[in-house]
């Protein structure tokens, strides 16, 4: 969840406006057709990238990103197998009555940079250890990580907090992810070992066989891969 306050205002304007049947209709016409057999070569699923572990050197210039938009026009980078799957979420979850769309994908290092520096300014130095990775170990860098946001009743959650109380509508997507692929990277109670505090919207593609693994043995991906 990184966004100007602008944005929000804007974002937040334009969420009263539109009504939950047109943001409906505006997603068949934005998202982007991946083609099946444009899918990615060569991309390391199992990356690893944490506060310890910087994104390998040479990793951003072979990564393959294609660019999408989500319900509300936004575009967004992402890794396409990525994409493919958190589409087939997405579907999965709005069959329970559930919204989801993608609120920060695919970041460079330079615009890591800026959401440190205006974060800090915002919240302090605290709040940024706590959600923010430094810039070169975000996994946001890898176009693997997908922070989504969620539409309630016409209206846009991306706040941190707000996010954070919505635990009824967490707990049905949650249980959803291992079969598209993904796992929830910072999870609740594993702070320590994940060195970020819980967020319930930052979801990791990982692949479906890897994913379940991980989920199913109740791991996180730190020890996962030791
Ligand atoms: N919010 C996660 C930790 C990031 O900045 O990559
Ligand atoms: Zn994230």
């Amino acid at each position: 969840m990184v966004k100007s306050f602008k944005k929000k205002l804007l974002i937040g304007a334009l969420s009263a406006m539109v009504c939950c049947s047109f943001a409906y209709e505006a997603e068949a016409a934005n998202h982007a057709e991946v083609n099946p057999m444009a899918v990615s070569q060569n991309v390391d699923y199992l990356v690893f990238v944490n506060k310890t572990h910087k994104l390998p050197d040479d990793y951003e210039a072979k990564l393959p990103l294609i660019t999408v938009k989500n319900s509300f026009g936004r575009e967004f980078q992402i890794e396409p197998e990525t994409y493919r799957h958190f589409e087939q979420l997405r579907a999965a979850v709005k069959q329970k009555g559930i919204q989801i769309e993608l609120d920060s994908v695919y970041r460079s290092v330079a615009r890591q940079k800026e959401i440190v520096a205006e974060f800090t300014q915002k919240y302090g130095a605290d709040y940024v250890k706590q959600y923010v990775a430094v810039p070169g170990y975000s996994e946001h860098h890898t176009g693997l990580a997908v922070d989504i946001c969620l539409v309630v009743d016409g209206k846009i959650i991306d706040d941190n907090d707000e996010m954070i109380a919505q635990k009824e509508i967490f707990a049905q997507i949650h249980p959803l992810l291992a079969e598209y692929g993904f796992i929830l990277r910072y999870p609740q109670g594993r702070e320590n070992i994940t060195g970020y505090s819980y967020e319930p919207w930052h979801f990791r593609y990982v692949g479906i066989e890897t994913a379940k693994k991980i989920s199913g043995a109740g791991l996180v991906m730190e020890e996962y891969m030791k």
